[in-house]
């Protein structure tokens, strides 16, 4: 059976730079994959590779058909939904219409509609979504009147609404406390269980190894483990590349106490 996502010899080069090189990554249907690394390893480059915001070689397959030279609205279309790791919301926009303009498909009723100016109305998928990252109340409200941590869950339920095939989050928990990451740990993994299909990238340890099926490990671009979050964290390798950043945490993790890293902010 074909993977939803697959990646072979994905690699970017920025002048010199081999922000991702020759990555191998699988998501299978329903799974939750981790995607992790210090900083500056690769992981939004890939994301923006998966999804055709930045020129890659390899390819790209979803489920099983190469999309590698689509593309990135191409892939979205196909069910890439993704979510940035900056703040990325219309601030004279309502929450609400911050999902719809990205969840509406044309179509011919749309158009007539909007020739009537009939308002902007609800949809099931946004009220959904909204709902899912327990939002329902800001609806109304404007993205500039909620806090760091809300904005970025508003970037999440945008993604969500769009129903896509494969959910790819960047660092939706930064900006948010321990609480509240762990509220959201819960919901991702709960529109997993459901069927939903993602690659999520925090730096919040406690997070990705709570909820995650599966475990990639980037540093400088290569992938240098990857394996069930039990057997990732233990990986010399891996502990070695977090040494000096995240290293505390980590070891946290292995003795089993949930903890943030130090650098998961936003830049
Ligand atoms: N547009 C760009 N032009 C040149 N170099 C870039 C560009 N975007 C990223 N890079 C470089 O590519 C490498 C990977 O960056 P990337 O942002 O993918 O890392 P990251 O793992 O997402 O880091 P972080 O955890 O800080 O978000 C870094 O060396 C970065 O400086
Ligand atoms: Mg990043």
């Amino acid at each position: 059976m074909s993977a939803v996502l697959e990646t072979s010899k994905l690699s970017v080069r920025f002048g010199g730079v081999h922000a991702v090189n020759e990555v191998d990554l699988r998501v299978e249907e329903g799974q939750l994959v981790g995607l992790i690394g210090p900083n500056g390893a690769g992981k939004t480059t890939c994301i923006d590779a998966i999804t055709g915001f930045v020129r890659s070689t390899g390819e790209v397959r979803l489920d099983g058909e190469d999309v590698t030279r689509l593309s990135a609205h191409q892939r979205a279309r196909r069910g890439l939904g993704r979510t940035w790791q900056a703040s990325e919301l219309f601030d004279d926009l309502t929450v609400r219409e911050n999902l719809l303009v990205a969840a509406r498909r044309p179509s011919l009723w749309g158009v007539a509609k909007e020739l009537f100016g009939a308002p902007v109305t609800k949809t099931e998928a946004t009220e959904r979504a909204l709902e899912l990252v327990d939002l329902a109340w800001a609806g109304d409200m404007r993205p500039t009147d909620l806090s760091q941590g809300q904005r970025k869950l508003v970037g999440v339920a945008r993604a969500i609404a769009m129903q896509p095939r494969l959910l790819l989050l960047d660092e939706p928990a930064a900006g948010l406390d321990t609480h509240e990451s762990e509220d959201l740990g819960r919901r991702l993994r709960s529109l997993v269980d459901g069927g939903q299909s993602m690659l999520l990238i925090d730096h919040d340890m406690g997070l990705v190894m709570s909820i995650c099926d599966h475990i990639y490990v980037l540093e400088f671009g290569k992938l240098i483990a990857h394996g069930p979050p039990d057997v990732v964290r233990r990986d010399p390798k891996v502990i070695k590349a977090y040494l000096g950043s995240a290293a505390a945490e980590l070891a946290d993790e292995v003795d089993g106490e949930p903890a943030r890293a130090a650098d998961g902010g936003e830049r």
